[in-house]
């Protein structure tokens, strides 16, 4: 079996991040916010070692642990959007989309999608356009999930402090292949999935917050502090941290960030030596390729005219063992744009593990499958 589907969630996890979940199921099992017990306090500190270790990796101020990063996205947008107007893209997932849509039934919330003018990178040109003086938040997709266009938020984030617009960055996809500076690079609200780019566990994410943005809570709960009042307490991050912790995918993800950080130059030349090597064979051959040139972050999409991309990734997997994702990738506005919203697209996503023998086969695959083209 090759598995290329590493977007969706990587599928190795590395050993110290297995260690670091049994460790977790060992030693640190008790409650990390209810009670003052040694046990309780043995499992926050290890939690709140992973709260400092992801604020220092993306230079952040405060990380909110959530269930994931569509939890950490919904979190960002429905507890800071209050009545104005928002400006996203069109290459933002479904998280961004319908967490949106709902603000502007409900609260009458305007949005507006920009669109990407450049092949391959979405720049502060295409926000431009459609700022207002009410605009209340931007949000930029970084490297897209559907076929890894890449939008320059360090630009974007410049120029944004220059208009005092805070800036959203999803970074499920960016989170583990860029170093992300917040403070140099103006994002106020981070979102990150460790599943993906950090070879940690599904079931946690976070959003790290830069500077003073305020969010409301939109999950309400108990927060083992302010325990007699009927208000979330003030302070961060109990306010959005409601409800037990996942506390072995918390200690997990803090092993997945240190494997990211040990290896982070030779997973960014493996990413970059496979995309570039499987567009470099594509090219040769009769496949339409929906991802540019310069773009090399491991998320690579095309289609064979004749197969819808959910039967061809069927046969990937059927007859030669090969798991890619087809179909629609949640993204509908990106879909739009690259003309695909009647086939979906075939998306391979690498990871550290993935070789370039793996390549070569599913290369082969494709040919084989060509020469058999209905
Ligand atoms: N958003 C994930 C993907 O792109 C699940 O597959």
């Amino acid at each position: 079996m090759i598995y290329f589907d590493n977007s969706a969630s990587t599928l190795v996890k590395p050993k110290q991040v297995q260690k670091a979940i049994l460790d977790a199921l060992t030693y640190y099992t008790a409650n990390p916010g209810r009670s003052g017990h040694r046990e309780a306090i043995k499992t926050a500190m290890e939690i709140e070692k992973v709260r400092d270790k992801v604020a220092r990796h993306v230079n952040g101020d405060m990380v909110i642990f959530t269930g994931g990063c569509t939890h950490a996205l919904n979190l960002a947008i429905l507890g800071y959007v209050k009545s104005g107007h928002v400006v996203c893209t069109e290459n933002e997932h479904n998280s961004v989309l319908r967490p949106l849509q709902f603000l502007h039934d409900t609260k009458g919330v305007e949005f507006d999608i920009a669109k990407q003018s450049k092949r391959g990178k979405l720049t502060y040109e295409d926000i431009k356009p459609y700022l207002k003086s009410d605009t209340e938040l931007v949000i930029v997709n970084h490297i897209s999930n559907v076929n890894g266009d890449v939008a320059d938020i360090e630009e974007i984030g410049k120029r944004l402090k220059e208009r005092d617009i805070p800036l959203l960055v999803d970074g499920a996809q960016g989170g583990g292949h860029f170093k992300y500076d917040m403070k140099s690079m103006n994002i106020a609200m981070l979102a990150l999935a460790p599943h993906k780019g950090f070879y940690s566990p599904q079931g946690v994410g976070c959003l790290v917050i830069n500077g003073d943005i305020k969010l409301d809570p939109i999950i309400f709960g108990g927060t083992g502090t302010n325990s007699l009042e009927l208000y979330q307490p003030d302070t961060l991050p109990e306010r959005l941290e409601s409800g037990t912790l996942n506390s072995p995918n918390i200690i997990a993800f803090g092993a997945g960030i240190e494997f990211l950080e040990e290896n982070f130059v030779p997973i960014k030349e493996k990413m970059d030596d496979l995309t570039t090597f499987l567009h470099y064979e594509l090219s040769k051959l009769p496949v339409d390729i929906y991802t540019a040139t310069e773009n090399t972050n491991g998320v690579f999409a095309f289609n064979i005219d004749c197969y819808n991309s959910s039967e061809l990734a069927t046969i990937l997997n059927d007859r030669y063992g090969i798991c890619v994702r087809g179909g629609y990738h949640c993204a509908p506005k990106k879909h739009e744009a690259l003309g695909t919203l009647d086939t979906g697209l075939v998306r391979v996503s690498f990871s550290y593990y993935n070789t370039l023998q793996e390549v070569e086969r599913l290369v082969m695959a494709i040919k084989h499958i060509l020469s058999k083209r209905k």
